[in-house]
């Protein structure tokens, strides 16, 4: 379907400077289309009960007080949920780690919280996906 966007003359060339920042092969179309995806499933993945999956990456210092432990055992505690943990050893004390989640919205984003709030974990970002994504 084509329809007609009408948008403050800043905007769009702001918008272009987006489209031509993400490559040759996109348009204003692609573009447009790939945001209103991302805005769909971040809709979908907020509504209570909706299975998603999610990616956590969290940063640390493993030297921070029994903080491996810890973290260890929270994944340990919800196993049927946490897929896959990759963890990369950035330097002498610095650890990153990517948690891959699944499960219903809720208990993703509360495993998330609990590990990033627990304590010596610097920062950390969760971003979900819902497995219902038109194409
Ligand atoms: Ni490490």
């Amino acid at each position: 379907m084509r329809f007609s966007v009408a948008m403050p003359e800043d905007l769009l060339i702001e918008f272009d400077q987006l489209v031509a920042r993400r490559g040759l092969a996109k348009n204003r179309s692609e573009v447009i289309r790939d945001l209103v995806r991302d805005a769909l499933v971040e809709s979908k993945a907020s509504v209570p009960g909706t299975q998603v999956m999610g990616t956590l990456t969290i940063a640390y210092d493993h030297h921070a007080s029994a903080l491996t432990d810890k973290l260890h055992a929270i994944q340990h505690d919800y196993f049927d949920n946490i897929v896959s943990t990759m963890h990369v050893h950035v330097d002498q004390h610095l650890c990153l780690e990517v948690i891959v989640l699944r499960g219903d919205t809720d208990l993703v984003q509360t495993i998330a919280h609990l590990i990033m709030g627990t304590k010596g974990v610097s920062n950390g970002k969760l971003v979900l996906t819902t497995t219902s994504i038109t194409r």
